[in-house]
C-alpha cells in the first residue's frame, strides 16, 4: 500500500505532505509517513529546513476517531511529535483548512506555524468527552498563556486564523493561495537560527501568577460544562502546564486522556459524532441526486416559528420574502427579529453592520404573488389541517414550478398537506425546533411522493444553515415529538400519583436535561392550544390557564416566577394537582426518584423501538441525533437508543413491565439479538 504522506525536495527545504482524505485524519499509515518524513529530513544534511503542509480540503483534522477503542498500532503520535520538535533545522507548519486536535497538536510541535486566512485552528477533544493527548495541553499554555488556551482546550471552539495571530499561535498568515511558497519562505528565512519551542515556552506562568483565571473560567463556562467530565480534565491539565515541569504536565495529560478515552462519556460521545454524520445521509437516495439550487426563501407566517426560520436563512445570505395576512402581523413579526439581532450585536456577537445587512435581505408582503420566484417555501401557519390546505393550495397556484413546499407542522400529515396540491413530490416537512434560529435540529420529514432532489437539497440546505439535519417519515408528531408525548404522559401520570412536580422536573435535571417536562411546559406557554375558556376545565393544564398561569411569560404557571426567571412551587399549583387527584380517585404515594426516571425514560425508548420497527426513522442513531439536538438530551449519554443500549435493553423491558408500561415486541426481539438497534 503507499503511503499517504511523500516528501518533495525545494532546494534546502524539505516538504512533508500528507494525502490521506477526506480530511487527513491521522490515521496509523499517516503517523508512520510522518514519522519516516522528519527521519528523512533530519538524517539529511542538506536539509535545513521543514515543512510540513496537507494536500486536500484541509490540514490534519486530528486522530483517526474510527481508531480509537481499537488496539494502537504503530508508531505513537506523542513520541513522532517529540522528535519532529526536538530537531535543530526550523519546522514549519503550513496550515489550510481545520487543523483539529492531533493536527493542532501536529502545529503546535512545530517550531513555527502559518496560516492562510480561511484556516480554522483548535482542539475539539472535549466534543468527544476527551482531552488533546499529544501533548497539546501541555504546549499550547506554554506558547499562548493559561488564559487564552483554557477556552481552546476545555470548550474546544475553534478560532479563526486572525484570532490565532492575535493570541500568538500562529506567526503569520500568509496568502490563501500561495500557501506552500509562502512557508517554504518562512522557513528559508529561519535557518540558522535558534528554534523556538512550544514546550520551552513560558507563557503558562499566567496561570501561576494569576490562579484565578481558573475560578473565573469555571464561573463563566460552568452552565456549559454542567455534566461533562473531560472539560473538567481539560482545566486540571492546563493547571498543570504551568505548575508541573513539561514532562510530569505530559503525564498528567497521557493519566487524564487515558481515563476520559476508557470512560462512559467519550464512547457515548464519539457514537455521536458518528451518528450526526449519519444522520445526513439517505440509503435509498443516490448521492449524485441532482439539487435544486436555493437561492430565495419564502416563509408564510411570520409568527413564533417564522420569524426564526427566517433568521436562518438571513444569516446565512439567502434573501427571504414573509408573508403573513394582516399589515400589524407582518410588523410586528419583522419587529421581533430585528430585536432578537440587536440583542446579538449587544452582545457582541454580530456587528451593527451585520444586523442592517441580514435584515436587508427580508422583504415583507401580505401578497402571495411577491412569493412566485421563491425556490423554497416554509409554511409556518396555526397548526390546523384546513388552514394549511387553503396555504398549500395558494402556494400550488404562484409558486413556480420545480420549488419546495415545505411545512413547519409539528404533528400534521405531510401526505394529506401534499394531496391538496397538484406536484406532491415537491412537498417535504422542514420541522424547525423553537427558537428556530438556535436549535440545532432539523426533522426533514419524507412524504410518501417527496422527490429524491427535494430530500437531497434539503439536507443540503440543512447544513447550509448550520442546522443539523434527520430525516424521519410521516406519522403523528415524527421522531421527536411522537417520543416526547410518550415522556409526558408519564410526566402527567406520576403527578397525579403523588410526584411533586419538581421531583419530576430535577431528575431530568439530575439526568443532564437542561430542563424537565414542567419547566418545559412554563417556558413554551401553557396557553398553547389552550381554547380559552376558563369555565371549561378538565386537566391540571387547563385549570392553570383558567387561573392565569400561562407559564413564565405570566410570572407564574407549574411554577412562580421572580424577575431573574428563577421558579419556586407555588401552593396554588399544589392545590390544584391535589384536587384533579382527589377527584380522579388517584391514590397517593411517595414514589422515588428511579421510579420516576424509569417512567419518563424507559417508554420513550419502547416508542423509539416502534418507530424503528416502522421505518419511520432509518436507524436508532438518527433517533439519537433528533433527541440531542432538538429536546437537550444530555450528549454525554449519547442519546435515547445508544443509552438504552448502555443500560441493557433487558433492563429497560424489566423497568417496563415493572410499571405495567407496554413493551413493544421490537424492543424484546432487539434485546434478545445482541441488545443493539443498529
Ligand atoms: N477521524 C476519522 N474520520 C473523520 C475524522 C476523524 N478525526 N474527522 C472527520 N472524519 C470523517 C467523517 O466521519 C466523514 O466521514 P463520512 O464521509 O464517511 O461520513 C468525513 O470524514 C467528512 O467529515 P465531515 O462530514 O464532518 O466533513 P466536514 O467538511 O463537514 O467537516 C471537519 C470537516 C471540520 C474536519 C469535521 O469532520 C470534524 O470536526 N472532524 C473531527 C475533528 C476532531 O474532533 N478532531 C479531534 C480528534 S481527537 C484527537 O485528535 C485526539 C488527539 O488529541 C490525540
Ligand atoms: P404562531 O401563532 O406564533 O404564528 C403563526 C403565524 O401565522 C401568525 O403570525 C399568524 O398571523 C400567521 N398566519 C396564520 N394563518 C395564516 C395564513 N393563512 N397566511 C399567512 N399567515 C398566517 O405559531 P407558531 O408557534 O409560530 O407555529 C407555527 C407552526 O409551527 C405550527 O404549525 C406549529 O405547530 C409549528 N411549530 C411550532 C413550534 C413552537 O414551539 N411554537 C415548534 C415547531 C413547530
Amino acid at each position: 500500500m503507499t503511503s499517504p504522506i511523500r516528501t518533495e525536495r525545494h532546494d534546502n527545504v524539505l516538504v512533508i505532505i500528507s494525502d490521506n482524505p477526506p480530511v487527513n485524519a491521522l490515521g496509523q499509515a499517516v503517523r508512520e509517513g510522518l514519522a519516516d518524513g522528519i527521519a528523512e529530513a533530519l538524517a539529511d544534511d542538506s536539509v535545513e529546513a521543514i515543512v510540513v503542509r496537507c494536500d486536500g480540503r484541509t490540514f490534519f483534522a486530528g486522530a483517526d476517531i474510527t481508531e480509537f477503542g481499537k488496539k494502537p498500532q504503530g508508531p505513537n503520535l506523542p513520541e513522532a511529535l517529540d522528535k519532529l520538535e526536538a530537531s535543530d533545522k526550523p519546522v514549519v507548519a503550513a496550515i489550510h483548512g481545520t487543523a483539529l486536535g492531533g493536527g493542532c497538536e501536529v502545529a503546535l510541535a512545530c517550531h513555527y506555524r502559518v496560516a492562510v486566512p480561511s484556516a480554522k485552528i483548535g482542539l475539539p477533544e472535549v466534543k468527544l468527552g476527551l482531552i488533546p493527548g499529544a501533548a497539546g495541553t501541555q504546549r499550547l499554555p506554554r506558547l499562548v498563556g493559561a488564559q487564552a488556551a483554557l477556552p481552546l482546550v476545555a470548550i474546544g471552539d475553534p478560532i479563526s486564523a486572525k484570532a490565532a495571530k492575535a493570541i500568538g499561535l500562529l506567526d503569520a498568515v500568509v496568502g490563501e493561495d500561495t500557501l506552500e511558497a509562502d512557508a517554504i519562505a518562512f522557513a528559508r528565512s529561519m535557518v540558522g537560527k535558534p528554534v523556538r519551542r512550544s514546550s520551552e515556552g513560558t507563557a503558562n506562568q499566567d496561570g501561576v501568577k494569576n490562579p484565578a483565571i481558573f475560578d473565573d473560567f469555571r464561573a463563566k463556562y460552568g452552565r456549559k460544562m454542567r455534566g461533562f467530565d473531560a472539560p473538567n480534565a481539560a482545566i486540571e491539565a492546563v493547571k498543570a502546564a504551568g505548575e508541573s515541569s513539561y514532562a510530569d504536565g505530559v503525564s498528567k495529560e497521557r493519566e487524564l486522556f487515558g481515563k476520559l478515552m476508557t470512560g462512559s462519556q467519550s464512547k457515548a460521545m464519539r457514537h455521536y459524532f458518528f451518528a450526526e454524520r449519519a444522520a445526513n445521509k439517505i440509503d435509498d437516495v443516490p448521492k449524485d441526486t441532482p439539487l435544486i439550487a436555493i437561492n430565495r426563501v419564502g416563509i408564510i407566517g411570520a409568527g413564533t416559528m417564522g420569524g426564526g426560520i427566517a433568521m436562518n436563512f438571513l444569516s446565512a445570505g439567502i434573501p427571504v420574502t414573509i408573508l403573513e395576512m394582516k399589515q400589524e402581523a407582518l410588523d410586528r413579526g419583522t419587529g421581533v427579529m430585528r430585536k432578537n439581532y440587536e440583542n446579538t450585536a449587544k452582545r457582541g456577537r454580530m456587528t451593527a453592520e451585520q444586523v442592517e445587512q441580514a435584515m436587508g435581505l427580508l422583504t415583507p408582503t401580505l401578497e402571495y404573488d411577491d412569493l412566485a420566484d421563491c425556490d423554497l417555501v416554509i409554511e409556518a401557519v396555526f397548526e390546523n389541517m384546513d388552514v394549511k390546505k387553503q396555504v398549500f393550495g395558494k402556494l400550488d397556484e404562484v409558486v413556480k414550478p420545480g420549488a419546495i413546499l415545505a411545512s413547519n407542522t409539528s404533528y400534521l400529515d405531510i401526505d394529506e398537506i401534499a394531496a391538496s396540491t397538484r406536484r406532491p413530490g415537491y412537498v417535504v416537512g422542514l420541522h424547525f425546533f423553537s427558537p428556530a434560529n438556535v436549535m440545532k435540529l432539523l426533522e426533514i420529514v419524507r412524504g410518501e411522493k417527496t422527490r429524491d432532489d427535494v430530500l437531497a437539497s434539503s439536507m443540503k440546505l440543512a447544513k447550509k444553515i448550520g442546522k443539523v439535519a434527520a430525516v424521519s417519515g410521516v406519522c403523528p408528531g415524527f421522531i421527536g415529538n411522537r417520543m416526547l408525548s410518550k415522556r409526558q404522559e408519564q410526566a402527567n401520570k406520576l403527578i397525579m400519583e403523588g410526584a411533586n412536580h419538581w421531583d419530576v422536573d430535577d431528575v431530568l435535571l439530575d439526568f443532564g436535561f437542561p430542563m424537565g417536562p414542567f419547566q418545559m411546559g412554563d417556558l413554551a406557554g401553557l396557553d398553547i392550544g389552550w381554547h380559552r375558556d376558563p369555565s371549561k376545565v378538565t386537566t391540571v393544564r387547563e385549570a392553570l390557564c383558567a387561573a392565569g398561569r400561562f407559564g413564565q411569560k405570566a410570572g407564574k404557571g407549574f411554577y412562580d416566577y421572580d424577575e431573574a426567571r428563577q421558579r419556586t412551587p407555588s401552593d396554588e399549583v399544589k392545590h390544584i394537582i391535589a384536587d384533579f387527584a382527589e377527584s380522579a380517585g388517584n391514590e397517593q404515594r411517595e414514589i422515588s426518584k428511579e421510579e420516576i426516571q424509569e417512567r419518563l425514560l424507559y417508554p420513550m425508548v419502547n416508542e423509539g423501538a416502534k418507530i424503528l420497527d416502522e421505518g419511520m426513522a432509518q436507524r436508532a442513531s438518527d433517533i439519537d441525533v433528533v433527541w440531542i439536538n432538538g429536546y437537550g438530551w444530555p450528549l454525554h449519554t449519547g442519546g435515547p437508543m445508544f443509552w438504552a443500549q448502555e443500560v441493557g435493553l433487558g433492563t429497560v423491558i424489566s423497568g417496563l413491565e415493572k410499571h405495567d408500561l407496554p413493551v413493544s415486541d421490537y424492543l424484546r426481539t432487539k434485546a434478545g439479538a445482541g441488545n443493539a438497534f443498529d
